[in-house]
């Protein structure tokens, strides 16, 4: 009797029951299974998906964290699941690593779910940090024997970056200025001169705001006196060449972020003219009626107008081919050297953009041309640059910075190829043209953190040094110098 009631008990609980939730806690090394040899082990997982969500902590130390989901493949293998083990490989200044186990809290009774549908599971953990590439490795327990090829399923997720709305929150990117709307309105105020508006942060008081048509044409530092509530910041820049069309930068530098804080961009428009407008109603019945006309009578000015103008240049053109051009100097070349050590596609990319952008400058690296390296021999390549390029430039840095890996724009030869270090091959080479004081103008020493000459490159405390972005006008307008005293004086792009 009582067995019989046992037994109608346990079938009833077959059927009722609960459903299997996970439950997560961290396991580090190999789980226990592993050790033991399965003559049958579980299919593997579907679907791997990664999205980060807020963790529900307080807002002030809200952190980012990957929600991770995966669905069971619905056949007979189910019923060996214990588990499922979640790797993540972060790859940031430090690579992380860590794994999850979540054990099923219940045997699986039926290849689905009893409302119908794959069984479907999602753990959230894992603190994501912005701009971070992660790959996220899961595997089903018990995992196959350890001969045997372990069926896992594996994604990538490059996480946002702070302006993300959702990681805009996170502690590290607010210090960066991830919630400060600067609102920048610009206008040009007339050929020489714009003016740039911006609300203030209270995280710092520098600023620095640059002009941008292609290359910059204006910048101005702005210290403001810290309010609360933050105020207008409202600074005239003046300008050389075209800003139609030109965008505003505005780096912050604030105390947490220092050279490295969110850059926000604007546009620039032109000024409403004061004391030209006049009331438009008053005067619109009489414009409305003569409005076609006169539009009329103005397409022809322009186009007879135009003609004139192209005929006149034409004539012009043919009169002064034989003269250089002189509106715009050919650009300056640069061969930057850096060492192995140095984070290439943070510093040296960056740099080049820098260099290539505001100082009009051609760049040449090591990294694109790997093959003439090879070809030349690399004291051959080295000397032919230095007799090509009109500055040399060694980039120093002990920044250590998350995103080291990569290459940058043009690839010549393969990017990663096992090649010497040709810092200090350059060094040795230049070395003497360091002692001898006369073409040390050619050389020029680029730091981005505190200034760190080590010892054995103690020669370079001859040239002269940068600290960008600190100094970046007066780097910029010395390395335009050299064009200059070559050329005629002329007005330039890079006129910092
Ligand atoms: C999951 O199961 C394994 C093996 O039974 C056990 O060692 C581990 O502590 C369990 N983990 C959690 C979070 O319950
Ligand atoms: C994680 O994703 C799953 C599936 O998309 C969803 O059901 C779950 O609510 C998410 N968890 C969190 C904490 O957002
Ligand atoms: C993830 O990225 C790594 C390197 O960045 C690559 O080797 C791997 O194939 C990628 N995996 C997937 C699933 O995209
Ligand atoms: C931005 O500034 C302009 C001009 O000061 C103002 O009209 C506008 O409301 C501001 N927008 C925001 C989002 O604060
Ligand atoms: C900047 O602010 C000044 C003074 O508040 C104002 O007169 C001017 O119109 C503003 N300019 C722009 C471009 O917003
Ligand atoms: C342009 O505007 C600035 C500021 O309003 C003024 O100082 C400068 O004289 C103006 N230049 C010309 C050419 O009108």
């Amino acid at each position: 009797m009582s067995l019989v009631l046992l037994s109608l008990a346990t079938l009833c609980w077959g059927t009722v029951s609960p459903e299997p939730t996970i439950r997560c806690g961290s396991e580090p090394g190999p789980s226990p299974e592993w050790m033991v040899q399965h003559t049958l082990t579980p299919g593997d997982l579907r679907d791997l998906r990664v999205e980060p969500v807020k963790s529900s902590v307080a807002m002030e130390d809200y952190s980012v964290l990957m929600n991770v989901s995966w669905r069971l493949r619905a056949d007979a293998s189910i019923r060996l699941l214990k588990a499922t083990k979640i790797c993540v490989t972060g790859k940031s200044n430090v690579q992380s690593y860590s794994c999850v186990r979540c054990n099923y809290t219940e045997a699986f009774q039926t290849q689905t779910r009893p409302s119908g549908g794959r069984w479907t599971f999602s753990y959230a953990g894992f603190p994501v940090e912005p701009d971070t590439v992660y790959l996220i490795g899961a595997h089903n327990v018990p995992n196959a024997n350890m001969n045997e090829d372990p069926p896992s399923t594996s994604v990538n997720f490059t996480s946002p970056g702070c302006l993300n709305h959702i990681m805009k929150y996170r502690k590290k990117c607010i210090e960066a200025g991830s919630l400060w709307d600067p609102n920048i309105t610009a206008c040009k105020k007339n050929e020489t001169a714009i003016e740039v508006n911006f609300t203030t942060s209270p995280l710092g008081n520098k600023y620095m705001a640059l002009i941008q048509n292609i290359i910059v044409i204006g910048f101005s530092v702005v210290l403001e006196l810290q309010q609360n509530p933050p105020s207008r910041a409202s600074v005239v820049i003046p300008v050389t060449g075209e800003s139609e069309d030109a965008v505003v930068q505005l780096i912050p530098y604030f105390r947490t972020c220092g050279n490295d804080c969110i850059r926000r961009k604007g546009t620039v428009a032109l000024c409403p003219q004061t004391g030209m407008s006049f009331p438009l109603d008053s005067r619109r019945s009489t414009l409305g009626g003569w409005l076609p006309l006169f539009l009329s009578a103005l397409l022809v000015a322009t186009w007879v107008l135009s003609v004139g103008v192209y005929l006149l240049w034409r004539h012009e053109r043919t009169r002064k081919a034989s003269l250089p051009t002189t509106t715009l100097l050919p650009p300056i070349k640069v061969l930057v050297v850096y060492p192995s050590e140095i984070c290439f596609h943070h510093t040296v990319c960056n740099f080049t953009e820098f260099l290539q952008n505001h100082c009009r400058s051609e760049v040449i690296l090591e990294e694109w041309q790997k093959k003439k390296i090879a070809e030349m021999g690399p004291v051959q390549w080295l000397t032919t640059q230095k007799q090509a390029v009109d500055k040399v430039i060694f980039l120093l840095s002990n920044d250590v910075n998350p995103r080291c890996d990569g290459t940058c724009g043009r690839h010549e030869g393969s990017p990663h190829e096992n090649s010497q270090d040709l810092f200090p091959l350059a060094f040795n080479l230049f070395c003497s043209d360091l002692r001898s004081q006369t073409p040390l103008h050619k050389y020029m020493v680029v730091y981005f953190r505190e200034a760190d000459t080590k010892d054995e490159y103690s020669a370079l405390s001859v040239c002269p040094k940068y600290h960008l972005m600190k100094d970046a006008p007066t780097f910029c307008t010395e390395l335009l110098r050299v064009k200059q005293q070559v050329s005629a004086r002329k007005k330039d792009g890079c006129s910092l």
